[in-house]
């Protein structure tokens, strides 16, 4: 780009969102490095708009220059989609100043909330308002609503509440044109037309900044007990699943499977954490029943289900957590996996779904072709086993360079899990989304049909390819149609 093209298009930055709003200088590895340190961008700019007209200005003033926007919440992506590439020509749009709850309509059971605002916030304002927005996860301290709804995010209640798309009600959308979309009806009944929700949410940034968000809350349960429990496999867990679901039904909000080895690298990297069972079995779970009666009957139903799951034989050991500071205890072990992962170095990370039946065995093929290709490579598996979603991720063999196995191995190595992933009818991503890192995945793994016709609606809604260009589909820019571009 050439320099006073630059300098114009900052000049017209700083006059919409104020000089001190748009960064250029000192460390501004906050917006440029991703999360799991994979990939490290250079921005043009970061720019901090305070509303959704700033917003609109920030679009047409970087499409007016031909320059291309990388919408950015938390940054605590997994898949290399919040950060800019290393050109030094994207301008990192960040939504960390827009962050109001709008309106809580009570009666209509909505919060209507901007992008920026952080997940912990959205959900401590709603239960203080006697209210459950049940979208939660580890990095719920630091994940902004807009990154929830760019990812379609997960975490641990879908099997209940669903994934965001499942949570939205409706959406404010600067276009790739600048445009302003005021979608936030609120409304759960609106078949006028196409739902222009559903394609920004899970769009990652490729085809508009979502301003704001009318989203789905819920009545807070009245108890929410916590079990945890050791098991001696995963076709065990799949069979504790199955009890949970016969003896809990629509109470049962949470189960999450651990690995042993994901379990070591907690104990080993955050010592003064207590997990339980000292890794004698193959799995832990931690289970969660919500209860709409009390404490007292959540946790006999919960009690009554561990009780047919030790006499069945699936579950060899369980504890339920008798107070809240227990339960947050024993969630913060399942929480604490993806950091203690990353404490123990680069790894490579498999985001992938299929049928909960089919897991164990998918498990039990893949490690076995894992262990004779890579040898040493160490399996740290763990993820929302009730909605079939695993994060069967891999770290490097022990004492090995991970960079060097990285570079190596990591593309042989998903080539190996993607294949029985297809063999197995699952899907490459099931929660963390495309970004740059699964792009060519993406590519090999999906119809040419539906590629087809997601290239079909990017064009549509972006024909430049400003938006987040290089994240999901890999396109060419067409050549621009803007005088003096
Ligand atoms: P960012 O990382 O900033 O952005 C993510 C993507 O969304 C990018 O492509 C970006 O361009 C786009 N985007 C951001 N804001 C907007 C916007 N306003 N408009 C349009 N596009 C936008 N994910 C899960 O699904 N389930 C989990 O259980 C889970 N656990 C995690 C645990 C840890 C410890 C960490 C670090 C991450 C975890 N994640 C999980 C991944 C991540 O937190 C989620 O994807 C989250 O939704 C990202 O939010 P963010 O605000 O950080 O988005
Ligand atoms: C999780 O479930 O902990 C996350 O999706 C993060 C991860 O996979 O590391
Ligand atoms: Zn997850």
């Amino acid at each position: 780009m050439n320099p006073s093209k630059k300098q114009g298009l900052l000049q017209a930055l700083r006059a919409i969102v104020g000089a001190d709003q748009v960064l250029t200088e000192g460390d501004l590895s906050a917006w440029e490095l991703d999360w799991r340190k994979r990939e490290r961008g250079q921005a043009l700019a970061v720019v901090r708009p305070a509303n959704t007209e700033e917003v609109a200005l920030v679009v047409q003033a970087c499409a007016s220059a031909d320059v291309s926007i990388v919408p950015q919440g938390g940054n605590t992506g997994m898949v290399v989609g919040s950060t800019p590439d290393a050109s030094g020509t994207q301008v990192v749009l960040s939504l960390s100043r827009m962050k109001r709850i709008r309106q809580l309509d009570a009666a209509n059971l909505t919060v209507t909330v901007e992008a920026g605002c952080l997940l912990q916030t959205l959900q401590e304002a709603c239960a203080a308002a006697g209210f459950l927005y049940p979208l939660s996860m580890a990095s719920e301290g630091s994940c902004t609503v807009g990154g929830n709804l760019g990812t379609n995010a997960g975490g641990t209640q879908v099997l209940r509440y669903g994934n965001t798309r499942e949570l939205c009600l409706g959406l404010e959308v600067v276009t790739a044109t600048g445009e302003v979309w005021n979608g936030l009806s609120g409304l759960r009944k609106d078949n006028t037309g196409y739902d222009l929700r559903h394609l920004f949410i899970g769009s990652e940034g490729t085809l508009g900044v979502i301003t704001a968000a009318t989203l789905k809350l819920f009545p807070m349960p009245k108890a929410m007990v916590t079990a945890y429990a050791s098991l001696p496999s995963l076709d065990a867990a799949v069979q504790l699943l199955g009890l949970a679901h016969q003896h809990l039904s629509s109470g049962l909000t949470g189960f999450e499977v651990m690995g042993s080895f994901a379990l070591s690298l907690v104990r080993k990297h955050f010592p003064q954490q207590h997990v339980p069972f000292a890794g004698d079995d193959a799995f832990c779970v931690v289970l969660e029943l919500s209860d709409h009666d009390c404490e007292a009957h959540g946790r006999a139903l919960l009690e009554s289900l561990l009780e047919a799951a030790l006499q069945s034989g699936c579950v060899v050991d369980a504890v339920v957590a008798q107070t809240q500071a227990q339960a947050q205890a024993l969630w913060h072990i399942r929480e604490s996996i993806p950091l203690a992962q990353a404490q123990e170095g680069l790894n490579i990370k498999h985001d992938i779904s299929i049928a909960v039946s089919r897991i164990p065995d998918f498990v039990r093929e893949t490690d076995a072709a894992i262990q004779g290709a890579f040898p040493g490579a160490r399996m740290v598996n763990y993820g929302h086993l009730g909605d079939g979603n695993l994060h069967y991720n891999v770290q490097a063999p022990e004492g090995a360079d991970a960079e060097a196995f990285l570079r190596e191995q990591e593309k042989p190595l998903n080539a190996l899990v993607y294949a029985q992933v297809d063999r197995f009818n699952g899907s490459i991503s099931a929660e963390h989304g495309i970004g740059s890192l699964k792009r060519e995945k993406l590519a090999e793994h999906k119809s040419p049909v539906a590629l087809g016709l997601m290239r079909a609606i990017k064009l549509a809604l972006d024909p430049h390819n400003h938006m987040n260009p290089g994240r999901v589909l890999a396109l060419e820019p067409l050549p621009s149609k803007i005088p003096g571009a």
